[in-house]
Order: C-alpha cells, then structure tokens, then sequence
C-alpha cells in the first residue's frame, strides 16, 4: 500500500507589517474593535511588486529545503489560490517556471480559504495511486488586491502570505483521512463578484461578505468535518495532537475547539499575527509550529479549511 507523507514545511510573510492602527488612522474603526471581535493585531502586506508565484516561491523553497529534496525530483505541483498572478496561466505553472524546472504537472485549485487542504487532498490521492511520488502543495495569496481599504467591515480581516508543503510517497500514512465539501447556494455570503470581460471588469473585483452567516457557517462545518474525517480514519480527537483549522477568526476557531471539547492548548492560532490568508492560512500555521518545535515528528494534526463557495473540508495527518 502506498501512502503520502509530509517531508517538509515552508511558509513566506512579505516584510511589511500593517497595524490595527493603521486601520484606526484612517477608518472608523479602533484596534480594540478589532482585536476584541477578530483576535487580530497584525497583518503582512505584499509589496507592489510581488505576486502570489512570487510568495509561493519562497514558501516552496523553504519546503523543498527541510525536506532535502531538489525540485527537479517533484512531479507535482499544486498551487492553491484565489488570487492568481493572472486569467492564465497557472500560478503553479509560473511557480514551476520560477524553481526553474519542468516536465512535472503543474496547475491551480480555486477553493478560497479550503484550498489548501482541497490540494494537499488532491495531491495525497495523486501519490496514492501511484500517478506520482513527490508533490509539491502550496497555499499563496495576495488578498490586499481584492479588498476594498474602505470597508471596515472587510479590509482589517485579510493579509498576505504563502505555505508550502512537500508530499512523498510512503509505505505508511502521512496523510490518514480527508474529506471535501462544498454547498454553491451559499455563494453569495462570501464573493468576489467580477471577472475580466472585454478589456474591462465586468461585475466588482472587491470582497464582499456577510460576516455573521459567514460565522455561524463556519463553526458549524468546522465541528461537522472534523468529526467526518476522525470517523473516517478510525480515530478520535484523542489521537489528534494539535487543530489547524484555517485561521479566519480567533473567535471561529475557539469556538470550534469549544464545540469539539478540544483543549484550548492543543488549538493552533496564529491569525493574530497574520490575519486571514485564505489559502495559505492552514501551511503558514503548520510551518510556524514545525519550526518552533511546538509540532514535532510523529505528531498528529488535523488540518481544515472553510471559505468561499462555500468550500470546507479536513485532512488528517502523522508527522
Ligand atoms: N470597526 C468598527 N466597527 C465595525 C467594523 C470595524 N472594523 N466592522 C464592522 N463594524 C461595525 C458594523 O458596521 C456594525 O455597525 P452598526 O451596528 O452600526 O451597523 C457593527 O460593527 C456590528 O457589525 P457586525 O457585522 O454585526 O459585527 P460582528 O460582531 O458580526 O463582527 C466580523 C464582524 C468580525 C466580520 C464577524 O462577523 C466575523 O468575524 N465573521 C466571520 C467573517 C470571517 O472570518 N471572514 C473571513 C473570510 S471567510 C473565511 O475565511 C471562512
């Protein structure tokens, strides 16, 4: 039996560190507002000149480094964005382009905020067939592009980044159980409702949201996939060491860990210092935890993703 393993994690901030009161200085809006209702206190702002390849290049190389393996050996590559260097084509394939190899297969999965688990899902059934035996799963985002710096209600949420991980295949699991949603009659909660049509933008390339159903649709999915994907690996929340859900909202993510009876201590948060990521939220967590040896080999991790679509779903992994 062949499985896929996680060989090695890599994550990139840009520089620039945004402040609530940054937000304060120009909105009508206050960091306690925002740390009391989001948990929030900082975000990274990509500069003008980067893109998500251009984010997911370093994330993939930090990847590639701690596993020890060379690019020109990944057969896969998956890049999971909503915010796309362009219409076409792939931000995969211009990553691909940017490490400098070719010949694997490269493309792009559009889950939002679940991309991530939504490749690494794709990936691990990739190496499980035996269709390849090294990928490469990256989340990267540049959400600063497609928000409205004038809505409160949206601007202060968001911030930019990029995760990576390595998959190789393995006589043992890696990657257990993980489970894939979605429900489109909810589209309309969380969209960014334009395209590029004629030259021009047809419909709005800003974010928009209804916060609290996008809340309360979250807790729920979160607690419901968790509990999917534990059955379907034959185990329960006491063999799992460490809850990623993705990192939209301090409030979300204790109040899954509440609704799971998880403790507190074994719930990953760093949304506080990154903000929402969309899709890169669930590998830059991971990578910080490897890094700083709170999450070590062997260990046990439950990964979930929740966003736009909507799309949610959980993956669940031994180190
Ligand atoms: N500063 C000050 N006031 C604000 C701000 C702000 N940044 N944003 C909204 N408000 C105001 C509203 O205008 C409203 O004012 P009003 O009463 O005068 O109309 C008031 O605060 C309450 O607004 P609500 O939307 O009811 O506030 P709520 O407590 O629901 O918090 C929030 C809003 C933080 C967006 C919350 O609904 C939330 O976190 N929702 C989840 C959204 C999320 O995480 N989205 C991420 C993308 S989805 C994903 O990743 C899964």
């Amino acid at each position: 039996m062949t499985y896929s393993r996680l060989v090695g994690t890599g994550s990139y901030l840009p520089a620039r560190v945004m402040t609530n009161h940054e937000f304060a200085a120009r909105l009508d809006t206050s960091d306690a507002w925002i740390r009391e209702r989001t948990g929030i206190i900082q975000r990274h702002i990509a500069d003008k000149s980067q893109s998500s390849s251009d984010l997911a290049l370093h994330a993939a190389q930090r990847a590639l480094d701690a596993a020890g393996v060379a690019a020109s050996t990944i057969d896969l590559i998956v890049v999971a964005t909503s915010t796309p260097d362009y219409v076409f084509p792939s931000t995969a394939c211009l990553l691909q382009a940017k490490l400098g190899v070719k010949g694997s297969a490269a493309f792009d999965v559009q889950a939002v905020c679940s991309g991530f688990v939504y490749g690494l899902a794709t990936a691990d059934s990739f190496i499980r067939s035996g269709q390849c035996k090294r990928a490469l799963v990256v989340g990267a985002e540049v959400f600063s592009r497609i928000l409205d710096w004038n809505d409160r209600g949206t601007c202060v949420l968001f911030g930019d980044g990029a995760g990576a991980v390595v998959l190789a295949a393995d006589a043992k699991p890696g990657v257990h159980a993980s489970i894939l949603r979605a429900d489109g009659s909810y589209a309309d909660i969380l969209s960014v409702p334009g395209n590029v049509c004629g030259g021009a933008i047809l419909g709005t390339p800003f974010l928009k949201m209804d916060g609290q159903a996008v809340f309360k649709f979250a807790v729920r999915v979160l607690e419901e996939s968790a509990r999917e994907t534990l059955a379907a690996a034959r185990m329960t929340l006491e063999d799992v060491d460490w809850l990623i859900p993705h990192q939209a909202n301090v409030r979300i993510l204790e109040a899954t860990a509440r609704r799971l009876g998880l403790a507190r201590d074994r719930l990953v948060v760093t949304v506080d210092h990154h903000g929402n990521t969309s899709a890169a939220s669930v590998p830059l967590a991971l990578d910080e935890f490897v890094r700083a040896g709170k999450i070590r080999a062997g260990q046990r991790v439950l990964l979930q993703g929740v966003g736009g679509g909507f799309t949610w779903g959980s993956s669940l992994v031994t180190l």
